[in-house]
């Protein structure tokens, strides 16, 4: 009887645990066995993974976080360690593993597969929208939306005070939750790492809003662009007729019940993991949706192809920012 393993690794995000469902329930349908990995990567060095049952895997659909647990191991860069790691799968007959997670976590796949023979799957799960080969990852639109629910709140109270919010959203070095969440949110300006600004951009957008008679700002700053702290810091010293506050979105925005986008990706890619592992020929490589299909790539691809041309859509955000 065919084994696999599954693991969630990285940051989570919303949608994994219906992406574990998926995998686990079309396998089970296969007849195979199906062991859920504990704390990723973690959890496969030190052998901490178990046989699911359906009831598992029940009523995962909507819920957010991952019932795997997550973790990050460097120390899963050491070759050393990786042998440890495939031979705990070997020893129970266990030759394919499911990654759910980012650019990362499909390293220490692609190398078990390349060094160990471990037949490796990577489905992309992050908030953060990084990884080439798929239109969008699992959980970056349940982040979107948590952001636009944020920044209309924030919206109410920087009018109520006049004020000048500069918010901070994840995204490690890719800007798309401030860009594409700013943009929906209809934020007043927006920091991302992929366009070069000056801080009299921002200034020039206020003055602008001014003197349309708006007494409010909404800048959506990402995390990759540096310490936002002290940049709304600097913003309140060159401009000091304002009442410039640093909101910081953080975890929340990995939280909560996934979208139906997020279900809907989890579930498709899910069930390419598993019919790739039934034909048995390919491995290494990791699924992605573009537009409507799904594609396969070399887990290489992830961060081999990445690259952000976010400069159109920034364009026409600022443009709509004032
Ligand atoms: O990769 C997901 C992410 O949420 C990034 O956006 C962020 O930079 C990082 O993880 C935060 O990591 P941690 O949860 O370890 O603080």
């Amino acid at each position: 009887m065919k084994k696999i393993a599954i693991l969630t690794s990285g940051g989570d995000s919303q949608g994994m645990n219906t992406a574990i469902r998926t995998v686990a329930k079309a396998a089970m349908d296969k007849g195979w066995e199906v062991y859920g990995v504990v704390r990723g990567f973690k959890g496969l060095v030190n052998d901490d993974m178990h046989l699911l049952t359906p009831l598992d895997v029940a009523g995962l659909t909507g819920k957010g976080g991952t019932m795997l647990l997550s973790a990050r191991l460097p120390e899963f860069k050491d070759p050393k360690v990786r042998a440890i790691a495939a031979d705990n799968l070997r020893k129970r007959g266990i030759d394919s593993l499911v990654v759910i997670g980012g650019d990362g976590s499909y390293h220490g796949a692609h190398y078990l597969y390349e060094e160990q023979g471990i037949k490796t799957v990577g489905i992309p799960g992050t908030i953060d929208n990084d990884i080439a080969g798929t239109d969008r990852t699992i959980g970056y639109d349940t982040a979107l939306n948590i952001v636009i629910d944020a920044l209309s709140k924030l919206q109410d109270t920087a009018r109520s005070h006049e004020r000048t919010l500069l918010v901070e959203v994840m995204g490690r070095n890719c800007g798309d939750i401030a860009l594409y969440g700013g943009m929906a949110g209809a934020a007043n300006g927006i920091l991302i790492p992929e366009v070069k600004w000056k801080i009299e951009d921002i200034e020039n957008i206020i003055k602008a809003r001014r003197e349309k008679g708006k007494n409010y700002d909404i800048i959506v700053v990402s995390e990759g662009v540096g310490n936002v702290e002290e940049i709304s810091k600097n913003l309140q010293n060159r401009m000091p007729e304002l009442d410039v506050r640093y909101v910081n979105l953080g975890h929340l925005q990995r939280g909560g019940r996934p979208t139906a986008a997020d279900r809907l990706l989890a579930t498709k890619l899910g069930i390419a993991a598993v019919e790739i592992l039934a034909e048995d020929k390919q491995a290494g490589v990791m699924v992605g949706l573009q537009k409507t299909d799904i594609i396969i790539n070399k887990l290489s691809y992830a961060w081999e192809n990445y690259s952000k041309k976010n400069q159109e859509y920034y364009d026409i955000a600022m443009m709509l920012s004032i």
